[in-house]
This record gives C-alpha cells, sequence and structure tokens, in this order.
C-alpha cells in the first residue's frame, strides 16, 4: 500500500520530509510522521473530527482497560484473517491509536495504515506508533488506490461503503466494530430524557457478504469520578449535555454501565 495523491491520484513518494507526486503536487511529512492528505475543501469545518480533549479523554479511558474485551477480540480475528501470510491493513477513524496498538502487537508482519480526519488524532497515534504509517484524511476519500487493502477496521468510525468497497481487494474482509442498541444506556439515560436506543439496522451493498455477527456485552463498573468524567468526554454525548449535567455527571463516583458491541465480519465479494 502506499499514499496516492489526494490531487490528482497519482502515488506519493516521499523524499525527505516531502510526499511528492508526479505531477508535482507535495505533501509535508510532520515530524511526527503522519502526513495530512485532507484537502480544504473536503472539510466541513476548520478543525474537523474529535478534538484533543476528547482524544485524550479516550486515551485516558482506554489504556484503564475498559474496552480490552474488544481490542483482544479484534486482535484475534486479525491474527486468524492473516495467517496464511502477512497483509495489509487500513483503520479508518483510528483516533490516538489504541486498537491499532493491540492488533500491531499482536500482528508483528503486518503493513498497518490508519487515517483519521482529526490532526490531532494523526499526531498522537503517529508519536505512539513510530513504525505504522498515518495520514488525516477522510472517510469519505480515502487516499489510497484501489483494490490496495486486505483487511480494513472501522471502530465507531464514519464509514463510507462505496469508499471501502474500492479500497478493499477481492475476498478482503471489513471488520466493522459498532454499537450495540444497549451501548452506554445508563450515560445516555443520565443525558436525555428520553435516551434512544441505538439503531442495528444493516443495507448492504452487493458488493459486501456479511459472514458473522459477533456481540461483545459486559456490564463495566466505573468507581472512580476521572473514569466517568473521561467516558462522559470522550463521547458525542458530551455535546449535548448541558454544563449542569456535566456537572453532575462528573461528580459520581460510581456507574454501573451496559457495555454493548459488534463485531461485524464482511466480505467483499469478486466483481
Ligand atoms: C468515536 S472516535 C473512534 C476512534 C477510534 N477508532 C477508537 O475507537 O478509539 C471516531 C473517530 O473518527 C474520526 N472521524 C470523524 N469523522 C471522520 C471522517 N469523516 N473521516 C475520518 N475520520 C473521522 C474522529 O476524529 C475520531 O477520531
Ligand atoms: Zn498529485
Amino acid at each position: 500500500m502506499y499514499w496516492r495523491c489526494p490531487v490528482c491520484h497519482s502515488p506519493l513518494k516521499l523524499e525527505n520530509t516531502t510526499y511528492r507526486c508526479a505531477n508535482g503536487h507535495t505533501h509535508d511529512q510532520a515530524k511526527e510522521g503522519y502526513v495530512n492528505l485532507l484537502l480544504a475543501h473536503q472539510k466541513k469545518s476548520l478543525d474537523p473530527g474529535d478534538n484533543k480533549a476528547m482524544l485524550l479523554s479516550r486515551r485516558l479511558f482506554l489504556e484503564q482497560g475498559h474496552y480490552q474485551p474488544l481490542a483482544d477480540a479484534l486482535a484475534q480475528y486479525i491474527t486468524e484473517l492473516t495467517a496464511s501470510r502477512p497483509q495489509v491493513l487500513l483503520d479508518i477513524g483510528c483516533g490516538e491509536g489504541y486498537y491499532l496498538n493491540h492488533i500491531a502487537q499482536a500482528n508483528p508482519a503486518l503493513s498497518i495504515w490508519g487515517i483519521d480526519i482529526a490532526r490531532d488524532a494523526a499526531r498522537l497515534a503517529a508519536k505512539r506508533l513510530p513504525t505504522l504509517h498515518f495520514a488525516v484524511a477522510s472517510s469519505a476519500h480515502l487516499p489510497v488506490a484501489d483494490e490496495s487493502a486486505d483487511i480494513i477496521t472501522t471502530v465507531f468510525a464514519p464509514i463510507s461503503e462505496a469508499e471501502i468497497t474500492r479500497v478493499l481487494k477481492p475476498q478482503g474482509s471489513w471488520l466493522w466494530v459498532r454499537p450495540g442498541t444497549k451501548h452506554l444506556y445508563q450515560l445516555r439515560d443520565l443525558i436525555y430524557t428520553q435516551a434512544r436506543l441505538h439503531s442495528t439496522d444493516l443495507k448492504l451493498p452487493d458488493t459486501l457478504q456479511l459472514l458473522s455477527t459477533h456481540p461483545i456485552q459486559y456490564s463495566l463498573n466505573l468507581n472512580n469520578s476521572s473514569s466517568i468524567a473521561a467516558l462522559l468526554a470522550m463521547t458525542p454525548y458530551y455535546w449535548s449535555a448541558s454544563l449542569e449535567t456535566q456537572e453532575r455527571i462528573n461528580q459520581l463516583n460510581q456507574l454501573t454501565i451496559q457495555i454493548d458491541f459488534q463485531i461485524l465480519q464482511l466480505k467483499k465479494l469478486n466483481t
């Protein structure tokens, strides 16, 4: 796999600290090693994606091991998929790199590429995992060639099925982690007067086949206010909560919360 130029789609080559394509477009590598391949017109805001405070809260929460069963299951799926030969994996909406760290440790021969629309996510992930490849890019305009990935992962990330289908090799796998209906129900209940259940409807294009759905459900007991505050601050619910509600939640010392993930395993059919 290589990064492709977002302007003309030609391959980019790294010369010193500049990525260059055959048509003379250049994209500078940041000192942490990631490259910004998001064009101005692909942004819907000045600073898209999760902000630094959300990313650092997510890192703090995840490092406490609360989602370890998901990280282990994902790494295990990938170990099984890569058993026969080294492969190329692209993680879309990689965040600060928690799951890629697990995946890389369990699968050292895997070539791993990650994109996120938030510059701070690419920066944090690249700093943590300097041997992997990271770019700032949108899930709607993946800066990689057609049929170049054996495995795509999306963990609570926005998806474009058209782009995923374009980039996957035929017979390639997509591991799609998404919330089950009851995920974080109690937290949402504290914020919304009528917390809705997550929808798990699925409409797939003909090019993708669902092979399995693996639920991961457990009850998580958070018994200190800093973990509860970190959980709130890493979720989009934070932005829906009034200051008063945020303070009320931040003052809790104990919260038992339903974890409900689904890992969908999909395969790209030959077209
Ligand atoms: C809920 S977080 C999940 C991050 C990571 N996968 C994890 O589970 O720790 C969603 C991530 O998607 C990124 N994101 C949002 N919109 C995006 C887009 N259009 N393209 C790529 N990434 C996007 C955000 O910046 C954020 O890092
Ligand atoms: Zn170019």
